[in-house]
């Protein structure tokens, strides 16, 4: 029989809490909340940018077309969503309406830092080994603030809500990519989204207090 999660109460009480939210304006509009998804004990934890159309619709996670091309790299590395956690940077979904109909845009400093009431305690629950920032809005919100997406992915940095970060290109941007030259980067996705896998399989393998040294495990770079 499989084991229930110790944190799943926790976890589902907070995506309670967050149903309800109001602090800022995107609650206005929003038809759900995505507070996120996936096994709440995995070693490895994905932080998107924040729900879209599909998304909003249907109240989970990278269910759009970004969604389908990440399904697709999960499976290249021989994982599926239940293997992993999948959650936003912002959970409700961020739009330009000016022109009468809605417009994706990225979420602004004001609605991250108040998203940051669920995503904080969401981590903290999880306690993953590894997050992987989908893009670099999330890596600019969970790694630095000047990342710099097409320099600095696939590289680990150290993390106060795991025992080690790193960022990939988002799907969204491939798909636009792929229309002008190659791929689009979606080797460098599929080779990110291992690493990150492995490493976190192996330091839950370890299971050393996140306090203990983690080297040799990780190598951090100059920048971690
Ligand atoms: N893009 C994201 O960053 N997150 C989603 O959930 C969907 C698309």
């Amino acid at each position: 029989m499989k084991t229930v999660p110790a944190n799943l109460q926790a976890l589902e009480s907070l995506a309670q809490q967050a149903r309800l939210c109001q602090s800022c304006s995107l609650a206005e509009r929003r038809r759900n909340v995505v507070f996120g998804e996936g096994d709440p004990a995995a070693p490895l934890v994905l932080i998107g940018e924040g729900p879209g159309d599909q998304e909003d619709a249907t109240g989970r996670p990278f269910v759009g077309r970004a969604g389908q091309l990440l399904d697709q790299a999960l499976a290249d590395c021989g994982l599926s969503r239940q293997d992993i956690y999948i959650a936003n940077t912002v959970k409700c979904r961020a739009c330009d309406w000016s022109t009468g109909k809605p417009v994706n845009r990225a979420p602004n400093e004001d609605e991250v830092q108040a998203c940051r009431q669920w995503l904080w305690p969401q981590l903290k629950l999880i306690r993953p080994q590894v997050i992987l920032c989908i893009g670099a809005p999330s890596a600019k919100n969970l790694i630095k603030k000047n990342f710099k997406i097409t320099q600095e992915r696939g590289r680990f940095f150290r993390s106060e809500h795991a025992r080690a970060i790193l960022a990939t290109l988002h799907p969204a941007y491939i798909l636009r990519q792929r229309n002008i030259s190659g791929d689009g980067g979606y080797s460098l996705l599929v080779a990110d989204l291992q690493k990150a896998w492995e490493t976190a399989l192996e330091l839950h393998r370890r299971r050393a207090p996140s306090s203990s040294p983690i080297q040799p495990a990780i190598d951090f770079g100059e920048g971690g």
